[in-house]
């Protein structure tokens, strides 16, 4: 079944979705911790705490040896955490080093089906194509998704598809029907997935009429028998 995570570090819109029932894992990075007040170590792991599927907090450095010791500071946060490093290099290394280790990962910063393909064979849980910065760029972000997927099935890799940088619900959709297994996306998309306006008015018709059923029915009421 495809998974929906949230893209955010905000704890209130983590905990209104959680709630629902309807996330099964989140995404932050450092762009989205910077918009929340309080100490960001913190609130990484007051989401690790609130979430019980995978929560993807990113490393900050950019050389082998400091990603590695930032990846196992950070998976120590919780059994839940999934470490994200960026599509370098060393970053490669520091997958395949962390998956040896038992330590799972989020290959961020992909923009292009070769990039996901290695990050595969390095070893990544993940790997992370970012669509809405691809279109942004004047690029098909989601045939980037359409060819990983493809190429994971191809050869049975058993890293995860997650598109992230979802601007829209009909990227959704789209993500969806390439059989992607993550789609990660900001609260104000989720928000609009839920939403529809004959939804709205549908109710308050069916509402209206309802107090129709009660001027004939004075005592009626649904809850008792
Ligand atoms: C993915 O995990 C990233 O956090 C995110 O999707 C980036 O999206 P943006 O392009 O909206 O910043």
């Amino acid at each position: 079944m495809v998974q929906i995570f949230l893209d955010t570090a905000n704890l209130d819109a983590i905990r209104k979705y959680n709630d629902m029932g309807i996330l099964d894992g989140v995404t932050t990075n450092p762009t989205l911790l910077a918009k929340e007040n309080g100490n960001p170590i913190e609130i990484m792991k007051e989401i690790i705490r609130t979430v019980k599927g995978p929560v993807s907090l990113e490393v900050v450095s950019t050389t082998l040896d400091g990603m590695l010791e930032e990846a196992r500071r950070l998976a120590r946060f919780g059994p839940n955490a999934v470490v994200k490093i960026p599509m370098l290099p060393d970053g490669l290394k520091a997958i395949r080093r962390l998956a040896g280790e038992g330590i799972k990962t989020n290959c961020t910063l992909v923009f292009s089906p070769n990039q996901a393909l290695l990050a595969a064979k390095a070893g990544a849980t993940y790997v992370s194509p970012f669509i809405g910065r691809l279109d942004d760029a004047g690029h098909d972000g989601m045939q980037v998704i359409r060819d990983t997927v493809q190429i994971f099935r191809n050869y049975s890799f058993s890293t995860k598809v997650l598109v992230a940088s979802v601007r829209h619900p009909v990227h959704v959709v789209e993500a969806a029907r390439t059989g992607a297994d993550v789609i990660t996306m900001p609260p104000d998309v989720l928000e609009k997935m839920i939403k529809h306006p004959l939804t709205d008015k549908g109710l308050s018709i069916f509402l209206d009429d309802w107090e129709k059923v009660k001027r004939i029915n004075p005592n009626i009421n649904l809850a008792q028998p």
